[in-house]
């Protein structure tokens, strides 16, 4: 690698459009510093809140509108010279997908540079070695570690035994933990996303003083959680979510009670099943930290039951989790995924999208 590389990310595989621009610097002892010179992030929440969730060729027509506009904003932002391009190849919605990389292909003929394709997955796990001064993370305490990605479109157990280094333990066999929180708060009548909005809400419940009393006693299950796989299904929940509020009277699903205590509970049974597979991961294959990524976690509930369920069986090993801002999608993520994709293996040739794009496979 040269001295310095400006790298300029571009993420479009779902609902948000990003544009990043980032400095990799070498220092004096050889260790890789990243800064970002600009992070630039363009939402159709408000476009698809009327749906209840993502509608594709409603999100492509967006990113098409908003590339050119984001990325003439990031260039004046940064102002330097880029040297590579990294696009997000997949997974993810193909129309979505396909916008970003014809975009990226196209300035990568203008301007001469390289391309490199890169794994969406990847790069939600891949944000949390930035540390607060951007700096490389310490890799020797990390590895073997636990990876749970948890968004909109996926739930994984990834065993990461270092950066490029992945094998897929388990995953959701149908709903991801994301659709059922967009899906329920959608049956509830809630805006989109549902994450953040159940979130609040369940929190409001736990601090309320009658979070446990009131004769509305609302029970759902935690699918799969006694087997022993690293799998998970939450569209079972999503259906016991749905029972259960047509079995009561239109006073009681509007009340602010039934609310508040069906979000309570919906997001402890999405966390209790998280909890419980990933410490079972961590259990068999000796892992040494637990590396968070995708929307999800961002839920402040997940990450603090997470850490007390390590203290609380004494395992000591790291949780690793990004600033919250950097759960969520953004295209910083796909510039350090790209960076390291760029070290291994130089610049790439076949470019397209690949909509179920694996973390193990080859791109
Ligand atoms: O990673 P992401 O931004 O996009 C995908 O790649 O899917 O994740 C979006 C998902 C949505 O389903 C949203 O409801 C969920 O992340 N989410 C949350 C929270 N913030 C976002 N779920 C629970 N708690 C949150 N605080
Ligand atoms: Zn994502």
């Amino acid at each position: 690698m040269p001295p310095n590389m400006i790298i300029l990310a571009i993420e479009t595989s779902c609902d948000d459009t990003c544009v990043a621009i980032v400095e990799a610097k070498k220092n004096k002892s050889g260790q890789v510093n990243f800064r970002a010179l600009s992070n630039i992030i363009s939402s159709q929440v408000k476009l698809h809140a009327k749906y209840g969730g993502v509608y594709p060729a409603l999100a492509k027509r967006e990113h098409q509108k908003n590339l050119p506009l984001i990325f003439k904003k990031a260039v004046k932002e940064a102002k330097k010279n880029i040297d590579l391009i990294s696009v997000t190849a997949g997974p993810g919605l193909e129309p979505c997908l396909w916008t970003g990389i014809n975009f990226a292909t196209d300035l990568a003929e203008k301007l001469k540079k390289p391309i490199v394709t890169t794994n969406h997955i990847e790069a939600h796990i891949l944000v949390n070695f930035l540390d607060q001064n951007q700096n490389l993370k310490n890799k020797s305490q990390i590895f073997p570690a636990i990876c749970l990605v948890v968004s909109g479109g996926h739930t994984q157990l990834i065993l990461m035994k270092g950066i490029g280094k992945y094998r897929i333990l388990g995953e959701t066999r149908d709903d991801a933990a994301g659709e059922c929180f967009d899906k329920t708060a959608r049956i509830l009548g809630l805006g989109y996303p549902g994450g953040p909005i159940m979130s609040k809400l369940a929190d409001k419940q736990a601090g309320s003083r009658s979070s446990s009393s009131g004769k509305l006693i609302i029970k759902l299950p935690r699918p799969m959680i006694s087997q022993k796989n690293y799998d998970f299904s939450f569209s079972g929940l999503k259906t016991a979510v749905l029972y259960d509020f047509k079995s009561r009277a239109d006073k009681t699903r509007k009340s602010k009670e039934y609310i508040q205590k069906m979000a309570l509970e919906i997001q402890q049974a999405i966390i209790d099943v998280l909890v419980n597979k990933t410490l079972k991961a961590v259990r068999d294959y000796g892992a040494r930290s637990i590396i968070l990524g995708g929307g999800v976690t961002a839920n402040k509930e997940l990450r603090k039951q997470l850490q007390q369920s390590l203290d609380r069986k004494k395992m000591k090993i790291s949780l690793i989790a990004p600033e919250q801002a950097l759960c969520t999608d953004n295209a910083l993520m796909t510039a350090l995924a790209g960076f390291f994709r760029y070290l291994k293996r130089g610049k790439w040739k076949n470019i397209r999208a690949n909509a179920n794009l694996r973390i193990d496979e080859k791109l």
